[in-house]
């Protein structure tokens, strides 16, 4: 399936993320546990409703399967549901694709607090997704599968994600060609990734190829880009 990264790809990219993970967890525990803000250094991207382009399954109406109330982003889709258009073949989705901010350089920034209600799995809640054509779709899923918040369908980032708010920070050094991901600030996860030409973001629901649920949704507000030189 064209959405797929290929198994090397992704083996050779879980190896490189247990090392790195444990490092980061010897770090963090030698600095004792702290945090830190993993915004301190950035810039904040100016972003419009209008950037928050909604993909939705194509033969029925947004408000289907989308709700957009008090700040908040409510997504969800069905196991059964139609692609986001008629040319394509991938599964189901209820997305936002930030427009407007497509990005082949520096360090950029996701941001945004997040609520996965339980019973939704087998579904990817964020992406950093590669430019149309490229070799591969993505460089960075998350998943949830039963509760817990995954790198693809491999390392386990955060365990107990159900039916709380969480704060989520993903950075992609886009020079660098690495990727990392902090929960409620906490830096969880890295790895190096395989460089494409552009990237952007994308979150919501969008059923992945185990283990999911009839229906899947995810909400999510507070949602910012930053950047750095
Ligand atoms: C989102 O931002 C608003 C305004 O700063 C704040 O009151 C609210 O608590 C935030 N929501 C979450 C889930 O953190």
């Amino acid at each position: 399936m064209a959405a797929m990264i290929s198994w090397p790809v992704l083996v050779a990219a879980f190896i490189v993320a247990a090392s790195l993970s444990s490092q980061a967890m010897e770090a963090s525990a030698a600095g004792g546990g702290g945090g830190g803000n993993p915004t301190a250094g950035f810039v904040k991207v100016d972003l419009t409703d209008g950037d928050f382009q909604v993909q939705r399954p194509y033969n029925v109406p947004e408000s289907r399967r989308f709700r957009y109330r008090d700040g908040v982003r409510t997504f969800w889709v069905y196991d059964n549901d139609k692609p986001f258009n008629t040319a394509t073949h991938t599964n189901p989705r209820t997305e936002v694709r930030l427009r407007g901010h497509d990005y082949s350089s520096g360090v950029w920034q996701f941001e945004g607090y997040g609520y996965v209600p339980s019973g939704t799995s087998g579904v990817s809640v964020m992406q950093i997704h590669n430019e149309e054509g490229a070799e591969h779709a993505t460089i960075l899923m998350l998943h949830v599968y039963h509760g817990v918040l995954r790198f693809y369908d491999g390392p386990a980032i955060e365990g107990a994600i159900y039916d709380r708010w969480f704060r989520l920070n993903v950075i992609h050094d886009a020079t660098a060609s690495t990727v990392a991901v902090y929960v409620d600030g906490d830096r969880k996860f890295s790895t190096d990734v395989i460089p494409s030409k552009s990237y952007y973001f994308k979150f919501g629901v969008y059923m992945q190829h185990r283990d999911w649920s009839r229906c899947m949704e995810s909400q999510w507000t507070n949602v910012t880009v930053y950047t750095k030189a």
